[in-house]
């Protein structure tokens, strides 16, 4: 047992992901309520940013200033130290959402009874799958009617492909709703509709005992406890080992606005959700508990300052303790760096920390040093991966609007890409450089911050793009004869990778069906 492994067994560190408007944010805040973390509802800001300001960024970026306070919540509860990170609900910043997910042990889903799986659960738990993360289902907004749970049960494994396991099971909904029965804790769990109010439980063991019926009316109690039977007979046991695996995805049915069934997702979280875990780096697997510090970044927040190009680069502690002011290794400039004032984001409070263990994040000021995924270590040469890109949605030329600021958009296009604002390709027939998004915003924030920060002035030409994706061969030479016959669509990406650039889901099947010998990925890590 390593001499940290008591600090690393009690840390949390997960992420919520849901649909915009699923209740992410309210039960954010319902989980720092338990941890005394915020003391009255409507403390966390949402950092969602709203739906009527698309179009205008500045504000967006106003709203996404929130999130640098919300981007890490830390608290403690009963003994734990939970690390939630928070992720934006604009599907336009999903490539955030996605980086972020490499930093958390664990995801929970928060998913609207009404609504079902949406668009965005979908994407997001694609990741949690590729990533074999841990997940469990939070069911929100009982206090309204919605589909029938075991309709949505059936939707969820369809839908995001996994194996799900209710442990507690809602007593009706809407206005009739009476609250849940917690499988897991053997607890009835009466509805009181109060945002502020947290309920007690009713230990039950025996849901067949009559004196149910003093709970809750007789349908119901008849109605519960066929469903009990039913979900025991068509659920398998719940067995912690397969969920740790990301093979079974445990269910919580509640209502975040009112507070219900909230403390029960999170006293069943901190019992079964991992601790940090071992992390596979490109040399070698990194213990959590090995005494040397390692760690990685996995998300860069620009500030909102125009003048001061700082930058907060988030760290995620991989093993050992991070101290501040002691030297570590920045592994890709092969140079040493002291930190003096790291952060820790307690609540909403940020502030500068002495030290750190795996699983915590902490946040340094950067002016430029860091790009998404660098490593720090204490002088070992090693490199974390994990942080694929995805390919991007939406393709634009960039081109230069003032001559003479070329050296500047140079730089502002290269760091901001740092940053992992965008992806940038460099189309080879034509030399053209091509920003790949996953939405329209990342334009106006590119055109704005260039300006703004580098002074540089660029516009947009369109292109016509399907797809980029990375294409490689065991087969050297058909690998030459793919990128010659298809030298019009060959682009680099930043690293220097062999991008191919379709311009229709038709040619891309066709490329895949006539050169057999070329994998074509869809992220960059393959
Ligand atoms: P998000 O972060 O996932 O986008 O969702 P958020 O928590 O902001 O919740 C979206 C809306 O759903 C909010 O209403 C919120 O109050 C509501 N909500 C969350 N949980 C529940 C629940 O358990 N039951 C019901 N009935 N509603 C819930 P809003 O009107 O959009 O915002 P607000 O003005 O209430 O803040």
């Amino acid at each position: 047992m390593g001499q940290y492994s008591e600090e690393i067994k009690r840390r949390r560190t997960f992420a919520i992901i849901s649909h915009p408007d699923a209740g992410k944010t309210t039960l954010t805040e319902k989980l720092l309520l338990f941890g005394g973390a915020i003391h009255v509802a409507g403390a966390v800001k949402s950092n969602k940013i709203k739906k009527t300001a698309t179009s205008d960024w500045m504000e967006i970026e106003k709203q996404r200033g929130i999130s640098v306070a919300t981007s890490v919540m830390a608290f403690d509860y009963n003994d734990h130290k939970i690390n939630i990170l928070d992720t934006p609900g604009h599907q336009d910043f999903a490539e955030d959402t996605f980086r972020t997910l490499t930093a958390v042990d664990s995801v929970i889903i928060v998913i609207d009874i009404a609504k079902g799986v949406e668009a965005q659960t979908r994407k997001l738990m694609e990741v949690c799958r590729m990533r074999k993360t841990p997940v469990i289902v939070f069911v929100n907004k009982m206090d309204r009617d919605g589909k029938d749970p075991f309709d949505l049960l059936d939707e969820i494994e369809e839908e995001l492909h996994i194996n799900v396991r209710p442990l507690s099971w809602p007593i009706d909904m809407g206005q009739r709703f009476k609250g849940v029965y917690n499988i897991y804790e053997q607890k009835l769990n009466l509805y009181t509709p109060s945002k502020q109010y947290v309920t007690e439980n009713v230990e039950f063991k025996d849901i067949n005992s009559p004196e149910l019926e003093t709970y809750i009316d007789s349908m119901q109690a008849e109605k519960l406890r066929q469903d009990i039977e039913l979900i025991e007979g068509v659920y398998p046991e719940f067995d912690i080992d397969t969920y740790l695996r990301g093979d079974i995805a445990p269910v919580f049915f509640g209502s975040a606005l009112n507070n219900f069934g909230v403390k029960e997702l999170l006293d069943c979280f901190i019992n079964i959700a991992p601790f940090p875990r071992p992390i596979q780096a490109e040399e070698r697997v990194v213990d959590p508990e090995e005494e040397n510090f390692t760690g990685f970044i996995f998300k860069i927040h620009a500030n909102m300052d125009p003048n001061h190009r700082s930058c907060i680069a988030f760290v995620k502690v991989c093993s050992g303790r991070f101290e501040r002011n002691a030297n570590y290794k920045h592994v890709r400039f092969g140079k040493q760096m002291r930190f003096s004032s790291p952060t820790a984001f307690m609540a909403q409070k940020k502030e500068v920390v002495d030290e750190a263990f795996a699983g915590d994040i902490i946040g340094l000021p950067d002016t430029g040093n860091f790009k998404i995924g660098d490593t720090l270590t204490s002088g070992e040469e090693l490199h974390f991966k994990g942080l694929p890109s995805f390919s991007p949605e939406m393709f634009k030329y960039i081109e230069n609007a003032d001559p003479m600021k070329a050296k500047q958009l140079n730089k502002g296009i290269e760091q901001l890409m740092d940053e992992g604002v965008a992806q940038l390709f460099t189309n080879q027939f034509n030399g053209r450089k091509i920003i790949g998004t996953v939405g329209q915003l990342q334009f106006e924030v590119i055109q704005y911050r260039l300006l703004h920060e580098y002074g540089a002035q660029c516009k947009w030409e369109p292109i016509s793009l399907y797809k980029a994706c990375w294409i490689e061969s065991d087969n050297a030479e058909a690998l030459e004869n793919f990128k010659k016959r298809k030298s019009q669509y060959m682009a680099l990406d930043k690293e220097g990778r062999d991008v191919y650039l379709a311009d229709s889901n038709y040619v891309l099947t066709m490329a895949q069906h006539d050169f057999p010998d070329i994998k074509f990925h869809f992220t960059s890590e393959f």
